[in-house]
């Protein structure tokens, strides 16, 4: 069964995976037949579909009506009749093996032969469910994640007997609508986000059960300090901490006696009103950026999480980049484990581990082999230029985990910005890739350059805010990056689908033109954190615009549309989505083929000429950027924003 086979779907379970996946499936396109063991569950995974679609045509994320999409639902409730004519079929019901088996074995006799029969499982063997049918190869993993119209991650797993057939059909079944799908290529308990999660919160309970931290102090530094979205203990309350309880006792594992005191207490978490956190007679995960107070050893919970990643690799379960893009989309980590982990130096995560391996004899800490062979063949990281990433040594390519770039024949360099889940906002890293792709590809051999967001709700949304916090003022360094694109020897274009936002909007205004859809949007949201645009934006809308029009966008920071952006003369069109790809064509035609030394030089007077002045004011905006950086305002704005409440600026 290929990609093209498939038309007919059939997911099992209406409850909250089942129908959100069913709605997935739906909105790409594909025929798809919910079932449930009872008509009432069915009607109900219905209205939460139609409720969505509703919401979803509200904010204008989708362009279909709710009607369009319904219509290629239909509902069952015998089995039979929901998969006589399935091509795939994903089976959404509750965690439990024996009723996943039931409906295996079912569905070896009722489904086609030659369907993928695939398990949205999150914790459950995908050999041992594949073992009550008489076709094995067929049977895959498809780990969804909650919830599925949002995330945008899938784990695509093999079972023992999984043909590599099936799995490729069912990755592709994945991207086909519209997710990104990892493989995990071997059953092993968690799969990748949950394997590699699994330290987050275990050892930050190992932590405070030994009395080395407390929970706040855990929960504000990794958040704060670490840019994670959520604090280890803030997370478990979340899911529960009978959850967590659970999988480690399955799986043999200590408990913590923290973790066994909130279980003997009955505090299990949000849902029981208490846990780590009060939710009943107190504010819920209530700790402050102050509870970062620098003294909380995180290299303890990475160096678990990267030796985690390390066994998954050294044990051919997955790649690092599958398992970096793993914790991005499916945890949302700010950065995957293993591109931190070079950064950090594994010789520094290695020694950390061994460290705590003499100190206690906990097996928790025993290295993975990946990682001592790594260390011991002297690639510690980015400082040697290898480390799970090849960096540029030794004849290899540097690989990029934040941009996607293709050089093709004509000398178009497209470069795609590649953090969909945190609508491509500007990190460190990513700015640094693209310094280092147009100052390492030979400029000869290119003509132009266009950026463009992956995704489809945004070019990009501003500079990373979760990586604000814990910044100081002389690592604000941003200038650079946008001077690399604003000064690049060829012509520049933005393509703008969607929000184009703080940096990403000085990234558009960095090249020489731009074209955006109609419902692109653009603003300096910057005011609103108690910043300012830090990547040239208050130089460059001054020259762009008029004066007032140029502050009214940053002194208000609100967002005007793309009409209104053309009028003013910050983009070069505006034209309805289905003419897009053609106007950046029609450009892109004069730009490549047009005569390259003269472009070059017409845009290097063009520039110096409007940009007489443009240093003192870049020294100046620069200063100033940093100077906020250091305020009470700035740090209250990206909690607000985080905590998603409306900041309170008190000019501090
Ligand atoms: N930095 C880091 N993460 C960002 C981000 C940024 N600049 N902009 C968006 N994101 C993340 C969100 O936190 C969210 O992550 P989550 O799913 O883990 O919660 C994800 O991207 C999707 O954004 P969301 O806010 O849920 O989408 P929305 O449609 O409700 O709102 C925006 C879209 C653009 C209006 C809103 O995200 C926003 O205001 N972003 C900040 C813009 C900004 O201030 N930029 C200037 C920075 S200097």
């Amino acid at each position: 069964m290929e990609l093209d086979d498939i038309d007919r779907v059939t997911v099992l379970g209406a409850g909250s995976m089942g129908h959100g996946i069913t709605e997935v499936v739906a909105l790409a396109g594909y025929q798809v037949t919910m079932r449930d063991i009872e008509q009432e569950y069915v009607d109900d995974g219905y209205d939460s579909i139609k409720w969505s679609l509703e919401k979803l045509a509200e904010k204008g994320i989708v362009d279909q009506t709710p009607e369009e999409v319904l219509n290629r639902i239909e509902t069952a409730v015998d089995l039979g009749e929901a998969v006589s004519d399935a091509d795939l079929v994903i089976e959404a019901a509750p965690e439990q093996m024996s009723l996943k088996k039931d409906i295996f074995g079912e569905l070896d006799d009722l489904a086609p032969e030659g369907a993928i029969l695939a398990t949205n499982t999150s914790s459950l063997s995908i050999t041992e469910i594949a073992s009550a049918t008489d076709r094995p190869e067929s049977v895959v993993g498809t780990h969804f994640f909650n919830p599925p119209v949002k995330m945008d991650l899938v784990e695509v797993i093999y079972g023992a007997e999984t043909a590599d057939e099936t799995a490729e059909t069912a990755y592709a079944f994945v991207e086909a609508i519209g997710k990104t799908p990892i493989y995990v290529r071997k059953d092993v308990n968690g799969f990748v986000v949950n394997s590699v999660l699994g330290p987050f919160g275990d050892e930050a309970a190992w932590m405070v059960s030994g009395e080395e931290a407390s929970v706040r102090q855990a929960d504000a530094t990794m958040v704060h300090e670490r840019g994670y979205p959520m604090g280890p203990f803030e997370l478990s309350d979340l899911t529960g901490i009978d959850i967590g309880y659970s999988v480690r006792k399955e799986a043999g594992k200590p408990i913590p006696p923290v973790v066994q005191e909130k279980v003997d207490a009955e505090e299990l978490g949000q849902k029981t009103g208490k846990g780590y956190y009060d939710y009943e007679s107190g504010d819920g995960a209530d700790y402050q950026p102050e509870d970062a107070d620098g003294e909380f050893d995180w290299l303890r919970i990475e160096a678990r999480m990267i030796n985690e990643a390390a066994k998954l690799i050294g044990d051919d379960v997955a790649t690092a980049e599958a398992i970096d893009i793993g914790m991005r989309l499916g945890a949302g980590f700010p950065e995957g484990p293993c591109r931190r982990a070079d950064k950090l130096g594994l010789d520094t995560v290695l020694e950390k581990l061994r460290e705590r391996h003499e100190a206690t004899g906990e097996d928790r800490y025993d290295p993975a082999a990946y990682l001592e062979d790594l260390v011991e063949a002297g690639k510690t990281g980015e400082d040697a230029s290898e480390g799970f990433y090849n960096y540029g040594g030794e004849g290899g390519e540097r690989h990029y985990t934040t941009i996607n770039a293709d050089l093709n024949e004509d000398g178009l360099l497209e470069v795609e910005l590649d953090r969909p889940e945190r609508l491509n906002a500007l990190n460190g890293d990513l700015m640094d890739e693209v310094v280092h792709l147009l100052e390492t590809t030979p400029t000869e051999d290119v003509r132009c350059v266009t950026f463009e967001g992956t995704g489809d709700r945004a070019f990009s949304a501003g500079a990373d805010i979760t990586g604000f916090s814990g910044m100081e003022p002389h690592e604000a360094g941003v200038t650079e990056f946008f001077e690399v694109v604003a000064e690049y020897p060829r012509p520049t274009l933005a393509k703008i689908q969607g929000f184009c936002l703080g940096g990403g909007h000085e990234l558009a205004l960095a090249c020489d033109l731009r074209i955006a859809t109609e419902d692109s949007e653009f603003g300096f949201p910057e005011i609103n954190l108690g910043l300012i645009p830090g990547g040239g934006g208050t130089q460059r809308a001054m020259r762009m615009l008029t004066d007032a029009r140029a502050k009214e966008l940053v002194f208000r920071g609100n967002r005007i549309d793309a009409e209104t952006a053309e009028e003013w003369g910050l983009i070069n069109r505006a034209v309805p989505e289905s003419e897009f790809d053609d106007t950046v064509e029609e450009f892109l035609d004069d730009l490549v083929h047009g005569a390259p030394i003269a472009l070059g030089k017409a845009k290097q007077v063009m520039n110096a000429g409007r940009d007489q002045d443009l240093s003192a004011g870049l020294e100046l905006e620069s200063q100033a950027f940093g100077l906020l950086l250091t305020t009470e305002d700035m740090k209250e704005g990206t909690s607000a924003f985080m905590e998603k409440r409306d900041a309170e600026f008190e000019g501090r």
